[in-house]
């Protein structure tokens, strides 16, 4: 039996599909035809499953009968647009009975593919609607206010509270080891734990955190940042769980190492000496053999001192530790030196550099000389994070502003994200604005609505940019 999560999901698919190709094409265009033919099929395999069938939002999720349904990176665009369509109606909550025909979903699915009409509750007009189109077996309602406005935060709650506990228990771990204290690795473990979860629920959200600047302590957020940015990406290239878990452990103690260089040296302004340099350089080395100070490992987690080791390695070994013998930097240390390249050039960790915005670090990264990072797992990064990462504040030709809150799902798309409008084209700011996907085309033009002009600086504007993800 296939699994209840991919039915939901490519249920809520194709009932976009179908709503676009309505929006977009005559109703007896073979396209229409097609899409309609699909939200049949998956409604009637959920209906003979589990003999109903209702869609839920709540807040930013949505429901598919009990089951809350994965909103990924690939699905996100298609799932919050489809969201956007039932709110716009001011639907909360659809139920089709296991009758449900044919002419049924044709019949609800043409009338929410239309713009709400004028004068009266969205809702009431919608069930006169489809009232006068006959529909006998499906049925809306409006959301719960039980939910109302209330699961998006908490998607965004319960991020920052995982964010806040990683970079507290980074801190104590770290701190703990200065002080030669017994540091138990169960409470490390659980809390990576959490940021695996979390990633794989609420990528988006999750990644929406790096934008944080909550934190003023440096070297911890950054070792949470590169948890969340290599998990992310570890997901996305399809590690399992249990090797996420070893990625996102090594990655939060990549830097492990630097406990034993003196901040003097470590926050200095300006370049460093060659002998402050050899012991900066010597981190990886120090990290290594700090691993084995962490008690209480039920397997010493070897894969991930491996990677704490060779961090700075480069793949074609021209970095540090120097190596003698030649050797193959391994996938989790290759995984981490490019999300921590990443999250440097993002944040003002450094004092010798400004940061700079996500899509010019995702430029460097892709104009880095080769041999500096891997070469496809920099292309598959580029493709998650797109040329547009998530939290990147773009101006719009529409003279729009909006925050980017996910990539295109479509490799072929990168440069145009799914963007929340935060802006009016006259300036006026909208706070939580509708959410656009950039592929969207005029139907009668053919052109697409709206494409970024450029990214700005969110400081600028006084923008924070945390508050609009999600
Ligand atoms: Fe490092
Ligand atoms: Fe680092």
């Amino acid at each position: 039996m296939t699994s209840p999560q991919p039915l939901a999901t490519e249920l809520l698919s194709a009932m976009y599909g179908a709503v676009r190709s309505i929006q977009l094409y005559p109703s007896e265009n073979e396209v229409v035809k097609r899409g309609l033919r699909e939200v049949k099929e998956q409604a009637d395999l959920i209906l003979k499953h589990e003999g109903g069938l209702s869609v839920w939002i709540a807040g930013n999720y949505m429901f598919v009968n009990d089951l809350q349904v994965r909103l990924d990176l690939h699905d996100y665009a298609t799932l919050a647009a489809l969201r956007e369509v039932f709110r716009r109606h001011g639907v909360g909550r659809m139920e089709a009975a296991p009758r449900a025909g044919a002419d049924d979903w044709q019949a609800f699915l043409m009338a929410i593919a239309e713009d709400p009409s004028p004068g009266q509750p969205p809702l009431e007009a919608l069930e006169a609607e489809l009232q006068s189109r006959g529909v006998a077996h499906i049925s809306v309602g409006p959301p719960s206010p039980m939910f109302e406005g209330g699961e998006g935060e908490r998607a965004v709650e319960a991020a920052r509270r995982t964010y806040a506990r990683s970079v507290k228990v980074a801190r104590d771990t770290m701190e703990g080891l200065v002080l030669g204290k017994a540091i138990g690795a169960r409470r490390a473990e659980r809390a990576v734990l959490a940021v695996v979860d979390q990633v794989l629920q609420e990528p988006a959200t999750m990644l929406g955190m790096l934008t944080l600047r909550d934190f003023d302590d440096h070297s911890y957020v950054h070792s949470v940042n590169v948890s969340i940015l290599s998990v992310a990406l570890g997901d996305y290239l399809g590690l399992n769980r249990e090797q996420l878990f070893e990625l996102g452990f090594a990655a939060l103690f990549h830097d492990i190492g630097k406990v034993l260089i003196p901040p003097s040296v470590l926050n200095k302004q300006g370049w460093l000496n060659d002998e402050e340099w050899r012991l900066v350089s010597q981190h990886p080395d120090f990290g290594l053999l700090m691993m084995f100070n962490v008690e209480g490992f039920e397997v010493l987690p070897y894969r991930a001192m491996l990677a704490v080791y060779e961090h700075h390695m480069k793949p074609d070994l021209s970095g540090y530790p120097r190596v003698i013998r030649r050797r193959r930097q391994g996938l989790l240390a290759r995984i981490i030196a490019l999300t921590e390249a990443y999250d440097a050039a993002i944040s003002n960790y450094s004092k010798q550099f400004l940061p700079c915005s996500p899509d010019e670090a995702i430029r460097q990264l892709r104009e880095a000389e080769s041999g500096a990072y891997d070469r496809i797992l920099t292309r598959a990064f580029v493709n998650m994070m797109g040329i547009f990462p998530v939290a990147t504040l773009v101006i719009l030709d529409s003279g729009e502003m909006g925050v980017v809150v996910a990539p295109n799902p479509n490799p072929k798309a990168l440069n145009r994200p799914v963007v929340r409008i935060i802006a009016t084209a006259e300036g006026e700011r909208v706070g939580e604005g509708p959410i656009r996907d950039l592929t969207e085309r005029d139907p009668d033009t053919g052109q697409y609505r709206r494409s970024i002009a450029r990214s700005t600086d969110p400081a600028r504007y006084g923008i924070k940019v945390s508050d609009h993800v999600a």
